[in-house]
């Protein structure tokens, strides 16, 4: 018996040179990161964790660490003007910069991409305090978009070294129930979405488990495709977007033209329960896309049982969704910024490991009506 999983296990290390262990955080460039952060805790949940700023050292920015179960955000901005970051939120408005993937070895995960193809944003670093170590090292990907490698294997402080603690015992607001990471779309130019699906095959190991063509995805007015792309343990799962031929300017074009370039679309995250997270985020004021209650006229004869009460789906305007494995209920957030960019989802999947196919056509004619009253469609 030992030698049988002896050989499993080799057949793993084989297979993927890059076992990720799920996403460390997610960190947003800024306009005003005291202001985002207070938006993101008192609208989202989120609970104060770690800062860092001209106070402990770091002249040029200030970072606010916050979290949710195993939700991480770091929000951070430029204090002065003139350097990569301030251009960034320039070109870009907030967005996110730096997503942050849990690995065992930061140098080892830095070698394996790198010798596939990978270009160096970070090269391992060690980072020490009084607390432990972390080691850090990132490539690029589309647009100005970052992976980090987050090796905190013995780490104990608040967050990384060069962070304190920050909370403020006034100030706590209950948490809205959401807990990790699902997914992490990106939106790539016209014509790129291969190339990224290539790169993450080549480059990172991870295989693409679903596409979505123009059929698949399209209205009467404009169309895009997606393809998902899987870490080898599933762990990590980034769906890459470009826009489709359509009769008038897609989504995608329009996040695109206002983004300045390819970028992080949306970051769905889970919960358990999504009728009480959507209830409590919408009395915190987080905006959702509408679905016009038409959708739910229909909608157990496409989906089946489902063990929640319509009622309350239909009040919050949930999408439900069915595939061979069993059924998701999500929901979209308007933009969290005045640019038609970043937004979220909030998803609750019994079952399913699909992303919604049933609901983007209902889906993305609301879409439509928002970029219409923006003068964008
Ligand atoms: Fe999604």
């Amino acid at each position: 018996m030992p030698a049988v999983i002896e050989q499993k296990k080799i057949i793993n290390t084989n297979t993927d040179f890059l076992p990720l262990d799920g996403t460390d955080y997610i960190e947003l460039y800024v306009g005003n990161a005291k202001q985002a952060a207070h938006y993101y805790m008192s609208a989202f949940g989120f609970q104060a964790v770690a800062y860092a700023g001209p106070e402990t050292g770091v002249k040029d920015q200030a970072s606010y660490v916050i979290r949710q179960n195993k939700l991480t955000f770091v929000l951070t901005t430029p204090v002065r003007p003139h350097n990569e970051m301030a251009e960034h939120i320039y070109m870009h408005g907030d967005g996110v910069k730096h997503i942050a993937l849990k690995v065992n070895d930061a140098s080892d995960a830095w070698e394996q991409t790198m010798k596939r193809g990978a270009s160096s944003f970070l090269e391992p670093v060690r980072l020490e305090d009084s607390y432990g170590e972390v080691v850090m090292s990132g490539i690029h990907v589309y647009g100005d978009t970052v992976h980090l490698f987050l090796e905190r294997k013995n780490y104990t402080g608040p967050f990384m070294p060069g962070y304190r603690q920050w909370n403020n015992p006034h100030f706590q607001p209950k948490d809205t129930g959401l807990l990790y990471v699902d997914h992490c779309v990106g939106n790539v130019c016209w014509n790129q979405m291969n190339r990224w699906v290539q790169f993450y095959e080549d480059v990172m190991g991870f295989k693409n488990i679903l596409t979505f063509d123009d059929q698949d995805i399209s209205t009467e007015y404009s169309a895009l495709m997606s393809k998902v792309m899987s870490s080898g343990n599933g762990f990590v799962k980034f769906p890459i977007n470009e826009p489709a031929e359509g009769k008038k300017k897609s989504q995608v074009e329009e996040y695109l033209e206002f983004y300045n370039g390819p970028g992080v679309q949306h970051v769905a995250m889970a919960t358990n329960n999504i009728v009480a997270t959507v209830r409590e985020l919408m009395s915190r004021g987080v905006e959702f896309l509408k679905v016009p209650n038409t959708y739910y006229d229909t909608l157990l004869d496409r989906v089946g049982h489902i063990d929640e009460d319509l009622e309350p789906l239909k009040e919050l305007g949930i999408l439900v969704d069915r595939d061979n494995e069993g059924y998701l209920l999500q929901l979209f957030s308007k933009p969290v910024q005045d640019r038609p960019t970043l937004f979220f989802e909030i998803i609750q999947r019994k079952g399913a490991k699909s992303f919604g196919k049933g609901n983007f056509k209902a889906l993305f004619e609301a879409i439509e009506r928002e970029q219409a009253a923006r003068g964008n469609l």
